[in-house]
């Protein structure tokens, strides 16, 4: 048992899905690679060897894992708060497109991308699994930038090849030039990471189904197979875009997908409202995960996931910003929206107990089963060993300061405080944020 530095402090993290730990002044051994070696209890702080230096949280500060954002689109920081007056379609090709079209260049990416890495690390995420844009050298720099910012990014060049779905100034040149340069992006990234401690990982990156060929999609496949790689889309995640698929394949998503050899362990499809329970069935035989983007959901799908449900189909499921289809950079916006969303599926009546529409009295979660999504949930999603404050897991967390919220007793139980944490924290109360045992983030 190794370790060379320790963190004492009060910790939450999820024990289950409906329950979450407190951990009343443990101590969190870090060895040298980052990871958690030992969880000590306070009548076992004897155990630390007297020269391992011990950092002792200050009174009404505690520790949370490092949230991870399943979803994010890299490029569209620059228009978060901005164009959400369409439905998805129309919002794609009326700003999206356009708005990707200028990372050709190199140097705006740049600067769009170490603003947005630098502002996901201050709202406490720590890991992310990142669409940049169908550019290699541009999404290449924002692996680059989560590498030298101390994040965990996961990244895909986003693949668009079909000629009659996409328009000219925002394609792959060509089904070929698109899978070899994923192939490349791939290369260069796993080269890359071989000296990242916290780790940076090529995604092989399909848009969604309707702006990739058939032979894209089933190259990504192979190319996905070859390497290992993770694997993210967009699945059934507007009545447009579910109905796009239906129409081509005479199946769902879901179904398609599978069938081109994108559902992996390693894969995580954002939305997937309208997934039928054979959908379901399907992600959870593959080890498919959702990435559940409540606050996108209201703007575009009209809809909301039905969680609860999905969960009894043992399905993994993290949580995502969308950015921008979800205007707030925070997880911690995201965590309240999918509370607030889950209660509007409750009631009404729905005598077929169709799973996304209202009228399931079951549909509601709490904040516990919200701060599971997006902490070991979404560990799980990626199959990485993150997401919670376990020996064996990466030290990823973040400190939160509550000493400006109003607790005004000394006495009330850590478990109202844990709530108000989810549910009051902004930014500025986010005092420091360590990846892999690193601080990469301090107020
Ligand atoms: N479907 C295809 N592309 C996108 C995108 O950029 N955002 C969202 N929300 N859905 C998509
Ligand atoms: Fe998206």
């Amino acid at each position: 048992m190794e370790y060379t530095h320790v963190l004492r402090g009060t910790a939450f993290t999820s024990r289950s899905l409906k329950e979450v730990a407190v951990l009343k002044d443990h101590l969190f051994c870090i060895d040298e690679q980052g990871m958690i070696a030992k969880v000590l209890r306070p009548e076992e702080a004897h155990l630390v060897d007297a020269d391992i230096p011990i950092t002792t949280l200050p009174e009404g500060q505690f520790l949370l894992p490092g949230f991870i954002d399943l979803h994010v689109h890299a490029p569209q920081w620059a228009q978060s708060g901005t164009a959400l007056d369409l439905p998805l379609y129309d919002w794609l090709n009326t700003y999206t497109f356009p708005l990707e079209a200028k990372f050709s260049d190199v140097d705006f990416a740049e600067k769009v991308y170490t603003h947005l890495v630098d502002t996901l690390l201050a709202n406490g995420t720590t890991t992310v699994l990142y669409f940049a844009s169908i550019h290699k050298e541009a999404s290449y720099k924002l692996a680059e930038i989560c590498a030298k910012r101390g994040q965990r990014g996961l990244v895909g060049k986003v693949v668009m090849d079909d000629a009659q779905e996409n328009p000219d100034f925002y394609r792959d040149a060509s089904t070929a030039e698109a899978l070899q340069d994923t192939e490349e992006f791939i290369v260069a990234v796993k080269e890359l990471a071989k000296s990242v401690k916290q780790g940076v990982y090529p995604v092989v990156t399909p848009r969604f189904i309707p702006s990739c060929t058939d032979e894209a999609l089933q190259g990504l496949g192979e190319l996905a197979k070859k390497y290992d790689t993770h694997v993210q889309s967009h699945c059934s995640e507007s009545d447009w875009a579910h109905g796009f698929v239906k129409d081509r394949f005479q199946k769902n998503d879901a179904s398609a997908l599978h069938d081109f050899g994108l559902l992996r362990d390693k894969s995580v499809m954002a939305h997937s409202n309208f997934l039928e329970d054979a959908d379901a069935d399907l992600f959870a035989e593959t080890g498919t995960a959702i990435a559940h983007c409540p606050i996108s959901n209201a703007y575009f799908a009209n809809s909301v996931l039905p969680v609860a449900h999905l969960h009894e189909k043992n399905m993994e499921i993290g949580l995502g910003t969308d950015v921008s289809g979800g205007f707030s950079p925070s997880l911690y916006d995201n965590i309240r929206q999918a509370v607030m969303a889950s209660r509007m599926l409750e009631d009404g009546v729905n005598p077929d107990l169709a799973p996304h529409v209202r009228g399931r009295q079951d549909s509601r979660i709490t904040v516990n089963e919200a701060f599971y999504l997006a902490t070991a949930g979404g560990g799980e999603s990626l199959s990485l060993p993150i997401g919670r404050l376990e020996e064996g897991y990466c030290f990823d967390a973040q400190v939160i300061d509550t000493t400006s919220l109003p607790i005004f007793d000394a006495t009330e139980p850590l478990e109202d405080i844990f709530q108000k944490i989810l549910y009051l924290t902004r930014p500025e109360h986010i005092q420091q944020v360590f990846v892999q045992g690193e601080c990469v983030h301090k107020k």
